[in-house]
């Protein structure tokens, strides 16, 4: 009898799962075991459930429960996982699909979980001459996953601390060799080949690393960018710094960044950093934590559904809107007519600079073409005038129409919320 149950009794027991035999299945689990009463009774319930797809989640249950290796757990999931069909429904998902269609290329370890995720935020960049940044590249792997995804225009690049990394790409890729806790060395990959529409931090998962390349990168990342942080559980893990609710873990500082999205609300939140005025979203997943960047415009609440459409409003508003139409031609009359007093000026000026020989040959004409122009600059001034003054009338009618609609507003809209104001204040206690 073993101390623990071995990850072999766990695979023959999955196994005999697949075929629907139960009892045999318990029969191996404790071929080599003794689990004790209360991990023999949850193991037993786990196999009372009706499907082979509900044992093995329910063993896996078990296993995690009790504190098990977290390695036996994985696979009665992943066993789970295949009975239930869901990997026929998740393939048609191009990132999964790729995935069990590589089963003989350059290692992929993954969590089969993150694929919707990352389906549901890089879709739109497929097809597209983008650049991805890949941060954790170990034998090339998720780099020619994510090249088949986003297509030949995309340039996909690669960090890894490890030589290794860069040997196994052999040039297909370019990678570069650094540590992503540095931000020198993320601010030179980023100058060199960005600035990047996506970036997937898959490096070596310890808080500083997680922190420090989100807090270098995110600014540097294209407006409308995508930012993914993978394996946050390990903010979890004490081996990595973790602990549930321990100050400077990843998700600690997630936390942070869910308050800057809303620094409007609060003067104690400074709302001049990146995170208050380009964080356009923060999506926590079960481990991967996704950032959208995007300007955002001041937020601000607006009214509509009310009545007042019905009421006297309506009136106001075509008078506004007659108010708006005139004082639009009028000003395209004007323009017009300013444009004809400058030909005529012109015409006046060349007039004038004629030589004194043809001003002498002919004189008379010369007397008479002038006064003519003279004459009709004089009516284009007074045309000018009058519609200056057609102008500032018009102007004074539309101020009267947005005052009236003021006054409309201040006595029909407002004693028409006044309840929901009320509420608001008591709310606001
Ligand atoms: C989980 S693996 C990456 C797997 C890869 N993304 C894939 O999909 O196949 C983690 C990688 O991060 C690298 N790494 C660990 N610490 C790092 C650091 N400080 N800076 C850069 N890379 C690091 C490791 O060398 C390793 O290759």
């Amino acid at each position: 009898m073993t101390e623990s149950i071995q990850l072999a009794d766990v695979s023959r027991a999955l196994f005999l799962l697949s075929m629907d035999d139960g009892d045999q299945a318990l029969a191996a689990l404790t071929a080599n075991w003794e689990p004790s009463d209360e991990v023999l009774a949850d193991l037993t319930s786990a196999l009372a459930t009706p499907t082979a797809a509900e044992r093995a989640r329910g063993l896996g249950d078990a296993f995690r429960d009790h504190a098990l290796p977290h390695d036996h757990a994985n696979e009665c999931y992943r066993a789970a996982f295949y009975f239930s069909g869901s990997a026929e429904e998740l393939s048609s998902n191009p990132l999964y699909a790729h995935y069990l269609a590589h089963r003989s290329g350059a290692i992929l370890d993954k969590w089969i979980h993150y694929f919707p995720v990352y389906h549901r935020h890089l879709d739109r960049y497929r097809g597209r001459p983008v650049r991805v940044l890949e941060i954790g590249v170990y034998r090339g792997g998720g780099l020619d996953m994510w090249q088949r995804y986003f297509g030949a225009e995309a340039t996909i690049v690669g960090l890894d601390v490890d030589e290794a990394a860069v040997r196994a790409v052999d040039g297909r890729y370019v990678v570069e060799l650094g540590d992503q806790e540095d931000p020198d060395v993320l601010r030179r990959i980023n100058d060199e080949y960005g600035p990047f529409d996506v970036i997937i931090d898959d490096g070596g998962h310890t808080m500083g690393q997680q922190i420090v390349t989100a807090e270098t990168l995110f600014p540097l990342l294209l407006d409308g960018g995508t930012f993914i942080t993978e394996d946050c559980h390990t903010s979890y893990w004490d081996y990595y710094e973790g602990g549930l609710k321990r100050e400077g873990t990843f998700i600690e500082w997630v936390k942070d960044r869910v308050d800057d999205e809303h620094s409007r609300y609060d003067l104690a939140i400074d709302r001049t950093t990146v995170w208050a005025t380009h964080l356009d979203g923060v999506h926590v997943y079960d481990s991967v934590v996704v950032l959208d960047k995007a300007e955002r415009f001041r937020p601000f609440s607006e009214v509509v559904g009310s009545s007042s459409y019905l009421r006297s409003d309506r009136l106001a508003e075509s008078y506004l809107a007659d108010a708006l139409a005139s004082r639009d031609q009028l000003q395209a009359e004007l323009d017009a007519i300013r444009g004809e007093v400058t030909a005529l000026r012109d015409e006046m000026d060349r007039t004038v600079d004629r030589s004194a020989t043809e001003v002498i040959e002919n004189d008379r004409s010369a007397r008479l073409a002038l006064q003519r122009m003279r004459r009709e600059s004089v009516e284009t001034n007074a045309e000018l005038e009058r519609l200056t003054t057609d102008l500032a009338s018009a102007n004074g009618r539309l101020l009267e129409s947005w005052e009236q609609i003021r006054l409309m507003r201040g006595s029909v809209s407002w004693r028409l919320t006044a309840p929901i104001r009320g509420v608001r204040r008591l709310m606001s206690r």
